[in-house]
């Protein structure tokens, strides 16, 4: 008996062109490509080359001419602000085409950043699109992110306008946006600031406009005329989105117009199996690449109605808010992190605010950003009785590696797996020479290339950090930083990062990043960063830290202080609020801190004492170092 996943998955890697090719038909195209797959110049391979279109074309106006104009393109749906506000396709071309106007006004033409810093509302989304709609390149900037981590990618992508918001709302308080957005302007370089600065102000909180740079977005919209869409090459960048490297340096992940248009659409009905006219509803933020992919782009692309959720899963205004969107909604597939589902889970174990909703418009249920933990994906599949999905996928790849594709086979659900790769992947398992694992044996998780379409072509202005950072440890292969194996059913399981990577409640952190930051305090000899395990959000960074000889300030003091440090210049998002003082850190000989190590001793896992380590006893004083801060078991 055929199996659609598998015709599409062997057709995609052995044909990619005609593969891509006929999903290519599904989008407009001023201009036809020339070629689907370039592949004369590897490691670089574009896609849809010579070819021409518009994303936000294909986002809104074609659904607009195409007899969609009045279904809904997006709700936003606010439980912290007590708003339900829906937009057909027509009102929201109309709002974009008039904020691209704005933007034109300020002089952003086709290629120039604009870098976007909001919080949940339709402007976000608005922005983005309006951006794509005059070939201008955004970067997104996720609101839990300080002034500092702002200042540096206002550096890198030298945005011509910033666009943002007087202050977002978090459970219990209101965040001020805007002296955060002076704040990162100010620290910036002067050739990367931005000539002007459009503030969508809310009612609940104005901010003060700096005068000859800052314009309301209200009176930026009323002075504007609406602007059309401009042709871009497939391959011009539609954004820049910056990730979690291994130092404190973020990484600019580049994502083309052509590509990305294509891929996504495709993704909608074989992996989520939705079509035009179905909600589809990802529970995420516009700052991360779920929200980029599966808030704005792939729904509208499809034609689907996407929803906008500016709240939380627990606390507002309790643990039973998903069901009421989904129920309200009738939303057909919803897309969220496990550690919504945990904190759920936490607040109301059997579900019972659930009953209080009609799910029967529910089908699917995809989570992805962190390993599913089996406890979470039965609660799920129990509470909602409807398949729970996971997926796999990175900033870097845009959508997923591996997903069981609804759309296109439904294979049974293995725990700790998310299935199959999906077409265009080409995954292997390899040993650090490069050689291709036995089914079963854990390695590196790598992708032969070329990546698919919608995958990152390349890092901002960055070939040589692009090829040092993805394709230089496995020739021939994109390095995804994971490890992990394939069965022999072909399921791959995703074990752990390779890297400094953690993920803190679905969102990437660098441990080195905080690393860096404590070592800049300056009672602070040598410190270390590790993720451990966390019932609610996945894992927390821990700090170790050897104080410089003299220092006799009480320990205390100086924790605050470093916790106070890393909220301050990476952001609240990081949770960093734990960390100890140790006399030294465990290392090889050859001076390598062994985070690994140290790891497995908070997590409780069984560790062996490396050979190389200088002096065995350190671990037993690191066991008691984590005791202290509540981790590890206390030795005998
Ligand atoms: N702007 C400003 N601050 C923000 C923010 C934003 N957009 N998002 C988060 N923060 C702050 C939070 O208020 C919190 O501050 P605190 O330390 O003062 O409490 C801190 O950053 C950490 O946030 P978070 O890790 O989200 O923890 P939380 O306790 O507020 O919520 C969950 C925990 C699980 C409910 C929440 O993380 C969640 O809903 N996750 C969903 C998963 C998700 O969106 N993943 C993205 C990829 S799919
Ligand atoms: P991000 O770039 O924020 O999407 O984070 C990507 C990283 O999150 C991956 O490299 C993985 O380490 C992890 N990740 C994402 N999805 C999953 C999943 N379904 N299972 C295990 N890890 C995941």
């Amino acid at each position: 008996m055929s199996d659609p996943y598998v015709e599409a998955w062997e057709r995609s890697i052995k044909d990619p062109n005609g593969f891509w090719g006929e999903a290519a038909e599904a989008i407009h195209w001023y201009k036809r490509w020339d070629k689907v797959l370039d592949d004369s110049n590897p490691p670089f391979y574009r896609w849809f080359v010579g070819g021409e279109l518009n994303t936000c074309y294909n986002a809104l106006d074609r659904h607009v001419e195409g007899g969609r104009a009045d279904q809904a393109a997006m709700i936003y749906d606010s439980p912290v602000t007590d708003t339900i506000k829906k937009y057909t396709y027509r009102q929201l071309r109309d709002e974009v085409a008039l904020f691209a106007g704005a933007l034109a006004d300020r002089g952003v033409v086709k290629g120039d950043r604009v870098l976007i810093y909001m919080p949940m509302i339709p402007q976000a989304a608005i922005a983005m699109l309006a951006c794509a709609r005059i070939g201008a390149i955004h970067s997104v900037v996720f609101g839990g992110f300080a002034s500092n981590e702002l200042a540096t990618r206002i550096n890198d992508a030298k945005p011509k306008v910033i666009v943002s918001a007087s202050c977002g709302i978090e459970v219990k308080r209101i965040i001020p946006y805007k002296p955060l957005l002076d704040e990162a302007i100010r620290m910036s370089n002067s050739d990367a600031q931005p000539k002007s600065c459009i503030i969508y102000q809310r009612p609940m909180e104005t901010a003060p406009l700096v005068p000859g740079r800052d314009m309301g977005w209200q009176e930026a919209v009323a002075a504007a005329k609406p602007a059309d869409c401009v042709p871009v090459a497939a391959t011009d960048p539609l954004y820049i989105l910056y990730t979690s490297g291994t130092t404190g340096q973020p990484k600019g992940v580049v994502r083309d117009n052509g590509g990305h248009a294509v891929a996504l659409n495709w993704s909608m009905k074989a992996i989520y199996n939705v079509d035009a006219g179905d909600v589809y509803w990802a529970a995420s933020d516009v700052g991360w690449v779920v929200g980029h992919s599966y808030i704005v782009y792939a729904p509208l692309l499809r034609g689907c109605t996407t929803i906008l959720f500016e709240g939380k899963p627990v606390g507002t205004p309790d643990a039973g808010v998903f069901w009421r969107v989904i129920g309200e909604h009738k939303v057909r597939a919803m897309f969220t992190a496990p550690t919504a589902f945990r904190a759920i889970k936490r607040e109301d174990p059997r579900a019972e605010l659930m009953q209080k909703y009609d799910l029967s418009n529910f089908d699917t249920l995809f989570l992805a950003g962190e390993r599913l933990d089996p406890d979470t994906l039965k609660w799920a599949q129990n509470a909602l009785h409807v398949p729970v999905i996971d997926h796999w996928w990175q900033t870097e790849t845009g959508w997923a590696i591996c997903a069981n594709c609804m759309g296109l086979h439904q294979y049974p659900v293995k725990e700790g797996s998310p299935t199959k790769p999906a077409p265009g992947w080409n995954l292997q398992v390899v040993d650090p020479d490069n050689k291709q694992l036995p089914a079963g044996q854990i390695g590196a998780l790598v992708v032969k290339l070329p990546l698919p379409p919608g995958t990152l072509p390349t890092l901002y202005k960055n070939d040589q950090g692009y090829i040092k950072s993805y394709l230089e440890e496995f020739p021939g292969y994109y390095k995804t930083a994971d490890a992990g194996f394939i069965d022999q059913d072909g399921y791959v399981f995703v074990m752990a990062r390779t890297d400094d990577i953690i993920n803190v409640a679905g969102h990437r952190l660098s441990t080195g990043g905080m690393e860096e930051v404590l070592s800049d305090h300056p009672d602070v000899a040598e410190c270390a960063v590790v993720g451990v395990e966390d019932n609610l959000k996945g894992q927390v960074p821990v700090g170790f830290v050897v104080l410089k000889a003299g220092v006799t300030r009480p320990h205390e003091e100086i924790i605050n202080e470093l916790v106070k440090m890393v909220r301050d210049r990476i952001g609240a998002v990081a949770s960093f609020k734990k960390a100890t003082v140790v006399k030294r850190l465990p290392k090889t000989r050859s001076g390598k801190i062994l985070r690994g190590t140290i790891q497995k001793i908070a997590d409780n896992k069984v560790y062996k004492t490396p050979a190389t380590i200088d002096d065995p006893a350190i671990l037993d004083e690191m066991k008691d170092a984590l005791v202290g801060i509540g981790y590890a078991q206390a030795r005998q």
